[in-house]
C-alpha cells in the first residue's frame, strides 16, 4: 500500500547565517494507511514546524515529502491547494472557527472552496456534524458552544471533505478533562474506522490513544514507539 505520508531529510531553517533558527535537521518519517501517531517532544523542538509542512502550509529548506504518493515539491500553487484540500484535514489548538456564522457554515467552508453545489454542501457538512455528535448544534455560533463542541465543530470541519489524513497540532491543549475526553472519543471512532491520524500533544492521556508515539527533540526524531493495545 502507498504511505499516506512518506519524507525523507526534511529540513527546515529560519533565517540565514549565524542567527538562523534550524528547526528540522534531518526528519525522515513514513506513515502508513490506517496509523494513530501521536507527536511528542519539548516545546520548540520542531513539532509544528512538521505538522505545518505535513500539512502543506508551509515548505521544507529541503528533503523531499510525497503526500499519498504525490511529490509535493514538485506541485505548482494550485496543484498544491487541491491536494491539499483532498487530501488533508487539519485541526488547530485554538480552532479557528469563523465566529459570526453557524457550525453547519463553519463545516461547509472546505466544500465551498472544493467547488460543490449547496445542497450537496449542506448534507455533507451536516453528516460531519453527526460524526461528531453535534447534529442537533448545527445553528449554533461557536461562542454559543463549549470549548470541546468548538473542537468538534473543527475536526467536523477537518473532516467533511473525507481527507486521507487527519493532522492536528495541540487539538486538546485548551480544552478541560470532560471535552478532551469527547474529542479523543471522535478520533478513537476515526481511527476506528479506519483514518490516518498525526497529532501533536504534550499530554500522555492523549498519547495514550494513539498506537505509535513519535519523538522529536531539537529539530530530530530521537524515538518511535508502537504500542501494544493494551
Ligand atoms: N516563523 C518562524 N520564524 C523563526 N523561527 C521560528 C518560526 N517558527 C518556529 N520557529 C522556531 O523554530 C523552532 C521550532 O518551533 P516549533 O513551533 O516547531 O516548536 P514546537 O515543537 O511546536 O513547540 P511547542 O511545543 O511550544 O508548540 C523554535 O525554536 C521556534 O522558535
Ligand atoms: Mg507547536
Amino acid at each position: 500500500m502507498t504511505p499516506v505520508l512518506q519524507v525523507s531529510g526534511l529540513r527546515k531553517s529560519y533565517g540565514e547565517g549565524e542567527t538562523a533558527v534550524h528547526a528540522l535537521r534531518g526528519v525522515s518519517l513514513t506513515v502508513e494507511p490506517g496509523e494513530y501517531v501521536a507527536i511528542m517532544g519539548a516545546s520548540g523542538s520542531g513539532k509544528s514546524t512538521m505538522l505545518n509542512i505535513l500539512g502543506c502550509l508551509d515548505a521544507p529548506t529541503a528533503g523531499s515529502y510525497r503526500l499519498d504518493g504525490f511529490a509535493v515539491g514538485s506541485l505548482n500553487e494550485r496543484q498544491l491547494c487541491l491536494l491539499r484540500n483532498r487530501k488533508i484535514g487539519f485541526v488547530f489548538q485554538s480552532f479557528n472557527l469563523l465566529g459570526r456564522t453557524t457550525a453547519l457554515s463553519n463545516v461547509e467552508l472546505p466544500l465551498i472552496y472544493a467547488g460543490l453545489r449547496k445542497r450537496t454542501r449542506r448534507a455533507r457538512a451536516m453528516a460531519a456534524l453527526e460524526t461528531v455528535g453535534l447534529a442537533d448544534r448545527a445553528g449554533h455560533r461557536p461562542n454559543e458552544l463549549s470549548g470541546g463542541q468548538q473542537q468538534r465543530v473543527a475536526v467536523a470541519r477537518a473532516l467533511v471533505t473525507a481527507p486521507a489524513l487527519l493532522l492536528a497540532d495541540e487539538p486538546t491543549g485548551n480544552l478541560d478533562h470532560a471535552s478532551t475526553a469527547e474529542v479523543l472519543a471522535v478520533f478513537d471512532r476515526l481511527h476506528a474506522q479506519g483514518k490516518t491520524i498525526v497529532v501533536i500533544t504534550h499530554e500522555d492521556e492523549v498519547a495514550a490513544h494513539a498506537g505509535r508515539v513519535v519523538r522529536f527533540s531539537d529539530g530530530r526524531i530521537v524515538g518511535d514507539d508502537r504500542l501494544v493495545p493494551a
